[in-house]
């Protein structure tokens, strides 16, 4: 596992370096290489070991989808509510608020060259590109954190919470299940959707539990804001 981590990173740190040197490019490298638990890439790859392909053909799409999951953290801190991310200052508090959004712009736009750019089979890369931005856009994540912000300071049926996490987390986590199936096997997209989506779902309450029972030093991120 360490090893493919490893390997994650290895690559994302490659990705970055072919970017012409700016405040930017600096942003988008300080917010990625701050770690994270990569298990969103971890997942595309490991349901493709599941199936017996060799994961390291497809680093560059579970990277994609980390890129997009660090722009979405990046914005997620803005406009300076939190200060801490990943164990490190906020790319805002950094870099400043412009350069973290544009931080933030700038993965969310390359993640889909980098999958156009593999040598995948152009059905699969189209594929896998409507994937990770149908997860991510106006009907996945986005639509969560809407949902998120116009819920702030109400009380809130369990249907309601359970959708505000079904759109924020649930939608790209089970965008990793769905892109190791389109790989590796697409007669089981439906059911490891699903899989995302319920894992997506406990994933946020724990890490909603966490921003109660936990402190900064252990998650690296500032605790008290959900419950604020
Ligand atoms: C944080 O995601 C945002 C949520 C959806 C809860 P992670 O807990 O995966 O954050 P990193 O990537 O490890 O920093
Ligand atoms: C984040 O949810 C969901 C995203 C889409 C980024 P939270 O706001 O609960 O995540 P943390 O606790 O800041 O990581
Ligand atoms: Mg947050
Ligand atoms: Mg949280």
């Amino acid at each position: 596992m360490n090893n493919v981590i490893n390997e994650i990173n290895q690559r994302l740190e490659n990705i970055l370096s072919q970017y012409p040197d700016s405040k930017v490019k600096e942003a988008m490298y300080y917010s990625l290489k701050a770690g994270g638990k990569r298990i969103r890439p971890l997942i595309v790859l490991q349901v493709i070991r599941a199936y017996g392909l060799d994961y390291r053909k497809y680093i560059d799409i579970a990277c994609a989808l980390e890129m997009i999951h660090t722009y979405s953290l990046i914005h997620d801190d803005l406009p300076g509510m939190d200060n801490l991310r990943r164990g490190k200052p906020t790319c805002h508090k950094q870099f400043g608020e412009a350069t973290a959004i544009l931080a933030g712009d700038g993965l969310l736009n390359e993640a889909v060259n980098i999958i156009l750019q593999t040598n995948l089979d152009d059905s699969l890369k189209l594929s896998l590109v409507s994937c990770l931005y149908t997860s991510s856009g106006i009907n996945g994540m986005i639509l969560g954190q809407e949902y998120d912000i116009e819920n702030e300071d109400k009380k809130l049926s369990k249907e309601t919470l359970d959708k505000i996490h079904h759109y924020k987390t649930g939608k790209l986590l089970s965008c990793a299940f769905q892109m190791g199936a389109l790989i590796a096997s697409p007669n089981d997209l439906e059911i490891l959707k699903q899989i995302g989506y319920k894992i997506g779902l406990a994933f946020q309450i724990q890490d909603d539990i966490l921003d109660v029972t936990s402190d900064a030093k252990t998650l690296g991120k500032n605790t008290g804001s959900d419950e604020a």
